[in-house]
């Protein structure tokens, strides 16, 4: 049986040293801000929206939500995302994605201030990640990365294969194994010999989007396994990991719910305390 590396133990840690630095930054008079954007009704993203508005007031960082109707123009939006990039009291912007799909959501991203971008998805960012010259941390993948250092799996050298080629998850998850020395493989829906490459791997990171893709034959003994899919099975939150048998394999696995999910909350607190430090010149 395999170790269960705890998402929620891991994320209160986290939050903890953000919690701590933020009453050091209050003590100096420098308050810290984020204005989470959403635009419609999709219940997933307005629970995901309501847990980050959650984890900023137990860490003394003000939130504003700014929920907007699915009717809204896009020179609407970008009229908002331009006063929040010019409001003193606002460190950080996140607009919850997917956007209704008369909005463009690759220009509302790029609308979005690169020093205020907590989610690092503006190409500026991407950039910065591509080259390791960063202060802003993809914050899924950041969580993964922060998950490893916590359990004390090294990165280096190893055979590290991540299923998913996303830019929110995967193209980022690569960067940062390789940054750390990873030799890294990026799988997708066009990858031959998948199983193979699947179990080659020290460290295997399924973002996928697929519920129990990964299998137990994907996986060699004593791979670390990281699950970093939510995905619902008859209202139930399951990942891309048949966790039950995979377990058994593997040295350490995530959990969902419970892994992945929680760190990257606390990876988004983290990096809205980067922007107030880097906006008041403390970085
Ligand atoms: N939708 C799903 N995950 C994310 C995320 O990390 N950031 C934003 N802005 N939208 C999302």
């Amino acid at each position: 049986m395999s170790k269960i590396i705890d998402g929620k133990i891991i994320s209160t840690a986290v939050k903890e040293r953000v919690k701590n630095e933020v009453v050091e930054l209050n003590k100096k008079g420098i308050s810290v801000g984020l204005a989470v954007i959403i635009v419609g009704e999709d219940p997933a993203s307005k629970v995901y929206v309501a847990n980050k508005k959650k984890a900023c007031e137990a860490l003394g960082i003000i939130s504003e939500e700014y929920a907007l109707s699915e009717n809204t123009t896009q020179e609407e939006l970008l009229a908002l995302i331009q006063k929040l990039n010019n409001s003193p009291k606002i460190n950080g912007i996140l607009c919850q994605l997917p956007l209704p799909s008369h909005l463009d959501e690759k220009l509302i991203i790029n609308s979005i201030d690169p020093e205020k971008d907590v989610d690092a998805f503006h190409p500026v960012n991407v950039g910065k990640i591509m080259i390791g010259d960063y202060y802003f941390l993809p914050c899924t993948p950041a969580g993964v990365m922060e998950m490893l250092s916590f359990e004390g799996i090294e990165v280096e050298g190893k055979n590290c294969v991540v299923i998913g080629r996303s830019n929110i998850v995967g193209k980022p998850m690569n960067m940062l194994l390789l940054h750390k020395n990873g030799t890294v493989t990026i799988c997708h829906s066009k990858t031959k010999n998948l199983v193979e490459i699947c179990k080659n791997a020290d460290i295997l990171v399924a973002a996928v989007g697929r519920p129990n893709f990964v299998t137990a034959d994907m996986v060699k003994d004593g791979a670390v396994v990281i699950d970093v899919g939510i995905n619902r099975v008859d209202g139930k939150l399951c990942g891309d990991v048949m966790f039950d048998e995979v377990s058994k394999k593997a040295s350490a696995i995530t959990p969902v719910p419970g892994g992945v999910g929680p760190m990257t909350i606390a990876m988004l607190m983290q990096n809205t305390l980067t922007a107030a430090k880097k906006q008041n010149n403390l970085i």
